[in-house]
């Protein structure tokens, strides 16, 4: 009896423990593949999964997950942004090497240098390259040299207007050094970057004959143990054989000079930030930890929640005891495969003290405040709508900031896109995200321009605008079969100047019922339909302020809300029963009205929420007639009035800045899109993905990339949406920094048009 009672408390004391002893452990959501082998056994750990490992973070602050694994540079955002709230447990270390450090950057200079840091000046620059990945070293690693050298970070007297970053560091660098090679890709933009490296050829004079700004020198015989590929190893061939510096990392600078090189070691030195210089003497080579360096990295970690930290190490103690996988296909492996990344000779370090990612990265490398770092272009300003927005900016901010990216960015919060792009306009923000919605607004009331339209996933109907009329069939079969017929009808718009209403102004411009000398968007639809319901038209954030025009006719089928008032041209739900796409439908269902211009992405619910049968209606199409049947279905999209981007990023126009926006949202995409792949990734943040659960902050998720607003593009609904703003841009030079293109691609109203309601716009307008 008490045999069996023992063993029954024995069970019951080991389901307590297991239960206690259960950790949740992070894993990207698009590797959960592991999550079903952690799932088995006696497995005291199991699968969060996490959209990113920045997400990862947050939930450990949160306490909703125990264990993540993180990697050196995201380390520093840590230490930045959330210095407390966690605490390493173990590092990540490569078993063949004694380092501390998972690497550090040295300058190596003849014995025959002198002067300084300053003396460089003049010289010839050897350079592993930008982006290389062997050794992941960030931007802000790569160009800390020429930072201290060439004080690229600061140039008081050059003149920025229309510059980008990487423009004003690579003129720093050609007057600073001669001949010099400095491999890999100066700008995001390849086109950027071409262009770079015409105007500043210096830069890679010396990469050796017939050389792409890569090393074609002559690297001689391969020795055992050394690669001659290794862009680390190529650059200090490039000094050995006449450079003044080579910027490389420590590891490789001792393979070259104990191994393939020892001849020459006697010759060459280690300069320091401090300007003096270290002989690379026998002893000194033997160092693990170089005799100084401009960058020291600490390794990457897994990291617990402060509260569970110490039963976190004490259990991963436990479960790898010899500190590399267990490798016998149980649960503790497949944990060990979660959370070290998979390079060879990885190793577990299990630290002694537990410290936060501030007190673990501090004494290794610390990346200067933002408030305290100088740059030649200043911050920009991200203009974010919501409290979730803002904290996602945040982290954005602080990740290109630790990585070196620029210009650095700035987060500032408002209420919603008006109060953002009137922000913009007052030069108190720079630039942000915004739905095609607003492109019209944007353009015309703010003066802004798009700096870039958003790619949106190809294959997903719903992640473009697309405009449609609607008529009722009784209209349809009665009363309007074409545009002409509209003319003293009646019509309801989801917004004033939203994409249904500039998609009706520049289809019935093309047809010819509109007059494209008309530059008065508000006038032209008011006084060609006899009511209309418009929301916002009449208020100062969507009313233009140039017009005489009384915008009051395109109000007047809203309905209020409110019992007591008959009028309203609010534009929210709560007060405008037909604001909105679903309000449009309900207008067109229960009025006297004739048509409704709406976007279809989500018509059928809207159509099931109002309790309305599709087949009720029937869409008038682009080509002037009517779709072949009635309902929604029969809408293709060659009926649709727009096919189009569903957001861009809008900046001033002809802004100073505009350029180097430009060229930094194509860096963000670089590191942070979908093209950074999450393995190589320094930092793994999505900015186009749902940030700690919250879809469309700073981007809709709908985005997938950049394109460029020109009408020049491939993507079609990108170039649709630069046409649909061609006749505006000719009216007022709104709508874009692009040169207007050629007249002849303007098949819609011929040159004299075009000339006419420039004329007219100049004497309408201003
Ligand atoms: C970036 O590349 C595009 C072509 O892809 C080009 O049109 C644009 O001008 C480039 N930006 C800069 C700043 O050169
Ligand atoms: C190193 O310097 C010595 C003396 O200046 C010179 O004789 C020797 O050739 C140099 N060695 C190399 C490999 O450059
Ligand atoms: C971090 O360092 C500070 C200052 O040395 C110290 O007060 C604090 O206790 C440390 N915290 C952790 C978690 O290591
Ligand atoms: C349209 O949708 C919004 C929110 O999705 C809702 O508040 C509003 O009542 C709807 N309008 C109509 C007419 O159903
Ligand atoms: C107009 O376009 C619609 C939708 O593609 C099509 O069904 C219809 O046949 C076209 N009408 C004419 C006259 O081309």
């Amino acid at each position: 009896m008490a045999l069996k009672f023992t063993f029954l408390l024995s069970v019951v004391l080991a389901c307590v423990a297991a239960q206690s002893t259960s950790y949740r452990v992070c894993v990207s959501s698009s590797s959960t593949s592991q999550c079903q082998s952690l799932d088995r056994d006696d497995s005291q750990a199991f699968c969060t999964s996490v959209e990113s490992r920045v997400d990862c973070a947050l939930q450990l602050a949160r306490g909703t997950v125990d264990i993540g694994y993180f990697t050196e540079e995201e380390l520093l955002v840590l230490a930045d942004l959330q210095s407390t709230d966690h605490r390493v447990v173990a590092t990540i270390r490569d078993s063949t090497r004694q380092d501390p450090v998972s690497f550090e950057a040295v300058a190596v200079v003849p014995n025959s240098h002198s002067g300084g840091l300053q003396a460089l000046r003049g010289g010839k620059y050897c350079h592993p390259g930008l982006g290389e990945p062997t050794l992941r070293w960030s931007p802000r690693v790569e160009k800390a040299l020429e930072v201290a050298a060439a004080g690229t970070d600061r140039c008081p007297d050059a003149d920025i207007n229309h510059k980008t970053a990487e423009e004003m560091e690579a003129s720093t660098l050609s007057q600073f050094f001669g001949e010099s090679c400095r491999p890999g890709a100066w700008s995001a933009n390849a086109t950027h970057d071409a262009e770079l490296k015409r105007q500043f050829p210096n830069l890679c004079a010396l990469c050796g004959p017939n050389s792409q700004c890569d090393y074609t020198i002559e690297m001689g015989v391969n020795i055992a143990g050394v690669n001659n590929n290794n862009a680390h190893i190529k650059a200090l061939e490039c000094l050995r054989t006449g450079g003044s510096v080579a910027y490389v990392a420590w590891q490789h600078a001792k393979e070259f000079f104990i191994t393939r090189n020892p001849e020459a070691a006697g010759n060459f030195s280690i300069l320091c930030p401090d300007n003096s210089q270290v002989a690379l003497t026998a002893a000194n080579l033997n160092l693990n930890t170089a005799p100084c360096a401009f960058v020291r990295q600490p390794w990457s970690a897994i990291v617990a929640s402060t509260a569970r930290a110490t039963e976190v190490q004490a259990s991963l103690r436990a479960w790898w005891p010899t500190l590399v996988s267990p490798n016998d296909g149980s649960w503790r492996s497949t944990l060990y495969s979660i959370l070290v990344p998979t390079w060879s000779n990885a190793r577990v370090n299990f630290e002694d003290t537990l410290l936060s990612p501030a007190n673990y990265t501090g004494p290794i490398r610390t990346v200067p405040s933002s408030h305290s770092a100088t740059s030649c272009i200043p911050a920009r300003n991200w203009c974010t709508v919501s409290e979730r927005e803002f904290l996602k900016c945040q982290w954005v901010r602080s990740a290109a900031y630790t990585l070196g990216i620029q210009p650095t960015i700035a987060c500032q919060q408002r209420n919603n896109y008006f109060e953002c792009l009137r922000g913009v306009r007052d030069r108190q923000v720079d630039f942000l995200a915004t739905p095609a919605n607003y492109g019209y607004l944007a353009r015309q009331n703010y003066r802004l321009a798009p700096v870039k339209l958003m790619q949106n996933q190809r294959t997903n109907e719903k992640s473009f605008s697309r405009v449609t009329a609607l008529l009722r069939n009784s209209t349809a079969t009665s009363e309007v079969t074409r545009f002409e017929n509209l003319k003293g009808k009646k019509a309801c718009f989801p917004e004033f100047g939203g994409i249904s209403y500039v998609s009706f102004v520049r289809t019935a411009q093309q047809i010819g019922v509109l007059s494209a000398s008309e530059c008065d968007y508000a006038k032209a639809v008011g006084e060609f339909f006899e009511g209309a319901c418009a929301p916002g038209a009449l208020d100062a954030t969507h009313a233009l302020s140039e017009t005489n025009y009384d915008a009051t006719p395109l109000c007047t089928a809203c309905r209020s809300a409110n019992v007591t008032t008959n009028f309203t041209c609010d534009w929210n739900y709560n007060d405008n029963l037909y604001f909105g796409n679903n309000g449009s439908l309900a207008c067109l269902a229960d009025n006297e009205v004739h048509v409704a211009f709406v976007e279809t992405q989500n018509l059928a619910a809207h159509l099931t929420q109002l309790n309305l049968d599709g087949n009720q209606f029937r869409a008038l199409c682009k080509n002037n007639s009517l779709a072949i049947n009635n309902g929604i279905a029969a809408i293709d999209d060659n009926c649709l009035l727009s096919y189009v981007v569903d957001s861009e990023v809008l900046t001033r126009r002809n802004d100073p800045a505009f350029n180097s926006i430009s060229t930094l949202l194509d860096t963000l995409e670089k590191y942070f899109g979908y093209s950074a792949s999450a393995g190589t990734q320094h930092i793994n943040l999505e900015i186009f993905s749902a940030f700690d659960g919250t879809n469309d902050l700073l981007f809709k998720n709908t985005a997938v990339g950049f394109s460029e607003p020109t009408a020049a593009t491939t993507n079609e609904p990108a170039k649709n949406y630069v046409e649909l703003f061609q006749h505006l841009q000719a009216c007022t030079g709104a709508g874009s920094n692009i040169p207007v293109p050629g007249l002849a691609n303007r098949s819609f109203y011929s040159i004299f048009t075009l000339l006419a309601s420039a004329l007219l716009t100049r004497f309408v307008v201003y």
